[in-house]
């Protein structure tokens, strides 16, 4: 997968796995990742799939609406990819904390409903409910960080409270965060997402 590997200067530090929105790429997500841990190695990695040109991490039928097949298939490509870059580049393969928004965000809870051992934690920035016939595996105290926003047309606040429902049935701790916008990704929520980050 096209991606971009910064080596961080503390080894104990998680490596923080980048994904971005759609029609983003692997740069986007740069300096969130600098601002929530500047000491942890960085895999941003740039969706394989392209809408009319816009990147993306797997195809959609419509807005919201996802192709479960591509979905399945691009949720594996990415799980093995990311074990083959932590030989590459030489990083803990079990202490990967995933920072996505949207699309990216989307992704990575689709890692998580699908294997137990895919992510140390997860940031996850205005995702939706990946899969709702999941059955999810066990993910006993894997932290993850919601944020989402109270008008966010794309993302209905039952999105949010079901991912949070979901992911707490299968033991992860949760933490649900609400910012009164839209879809956008804002700082106070990167703030939010820090503060939540130092205390793991
Ligand atoms: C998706 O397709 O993953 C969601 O609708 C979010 C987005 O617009 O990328």
């Amino acid at each position: 997968m096209k991606h971009l590997f910064q080596k961080g200067t503390n080894p104990a530090k998680p490596t923080l796995l980048m994904l971005h929105g759609t029609g983003g790429n692997e740069t986007d997500l740069l300096a969130i990742a600098s601002h929530i841990d500047p000491e942890a190695s960085v895999l941003s990695v740039r969706g394989n799939v392209s809408e009319n040109g816009m990147p993306r991490f797997f195809k959609r039928l419509s807005e919201g609406v996802f192709d479960m097949e591509d979905l399945k298939m691009r949720t594996g490509e990415l799980y093995e990819y990311i074990g083959q870059a932590a030989k590459e580049y030489n990083f803990d393969r079990n202490n990967v904390i995933a920072i996505g928004y949207s699309n990216g965000a989307n992704i990575a809870a689709n890692l998580l409903f699908t294997y137990s051992d895919s992510l140390k934690g997860a940031i996850l920035h205005h995702p939706m409910v990946p899969n709702r016939d999941a059955d999810l595996p066990d993910l006993t105290n894997i932290p993850v960080f919601i944020a989402a926003g109270t008008n966010d047309p794309i993302c209905p606040a039952e999105e949010s409270t079901d991912l949070e429902k979901l992911l707490t049935g299968a033991g992860a701790k949760v933490q649900l965060h609400w910012e009164d916008f839209g879809h956008q990704l804002t700082m106070p929520e990167v703030e939010a997402a820090k503060e939540w980050y130092d205390k793991l």
